[in-house]
């Protein structure tokens, strides 16, 4: 089966956590795209979505969905994003398409995280995918070298520009043993804003085509 093709499945699955009357958690990427084409044959019956970015939130709008802002609606059901990998314990990385930092929050307010994904991204140690890091546009240089003392190579994604007007660095050459760790270590660097390990809130149910796979 293609990717595309599991990543449509997955999205469909996720469907099934949706539950009447209430505001639903949305991600980003080309996962969720499936998933918000999907929840527009429910609209009827929740209230509306929250969303992790521009890009969800037009594709939201585009069927009518409303997009409710977090402050206002308060801690949420069900939050569904996709990931660019995903460990045995439902730990991922996220970030690829920049959307981090709110997809972070969205992730911290919501009762429950289901993440949807195709095979590919599995993995056993978290790592080969580049670790996002959205930072403060000043704190570039800072934290790109407190990055290489703990042996990372960050590269600065140049020319992107988060939904919040900061920057991201992608760091290369880790292979994180301890994820939980290492989020929080880099949280304390100044000027980091939000790093793309999901460790310390990672999934509650990770859906890999059609297949919700239980955390070990
Ligand atoms: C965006 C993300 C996405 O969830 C991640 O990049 C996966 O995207 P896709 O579903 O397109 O493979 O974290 O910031």
């Amino acid at each position: 089966m293609s990717r595309d093709a599991q990543k449509k499945l997955a999205a469909e699955k996720a469907l099934e956590f949706v539950e009447d009357g209430t505001v639903v958690g949305v991600g980003t990427g080309s996962t969720v795209a499936f998933f918000i084409d999907g929840l527009a044959r429910l609209k009827g019956r929740i209230e509306g979505a929250v969303s992790s970015s521009e890009q969800s939130t037009r594709q939201l709008k585009g069927h009518g969905i409303p997009v409710l802002d977090l402050n206002a609606v308060g801690p949420l059901k069900l939050y569904v994003d996709g990931a660019d990998e995903c460990d045995p314990w439902n730990r991922l990385i996220k970030g690829g398409g920049g959307a981090l930092t709110r997809e972070k929050i969205i992730a911290q307010a919501s009762e429950r995280f289901v993440c949807i994904i195709d095979e590919a991204k599995q993995v056993e140690l978290l790592g080969k995918f580049p670790l996002p890091i959205e930072v403060i546009p000043m704190a570039r240089s800072l934290v790109a070298r407190a990055i290489a003392e703990m042996d990372g190579q960050p590269v600065w994604r140049e020319g992107a520009v988060t939904d919040n007007g900061n920057w991201i660095l992608d760091v290369y050459n880790w292979r994180i043993q301890d994820p939980v760790g290492l989020e929080a270590k880099l949280n304390q660097i100044p000027g980091v804003v939000t790093v793309g390990l999901f460790a310390a809130r990672a999934a509650d149910e990770v859906i890999i085509g059609d297949r919700i796979r239980p955390r070990r």
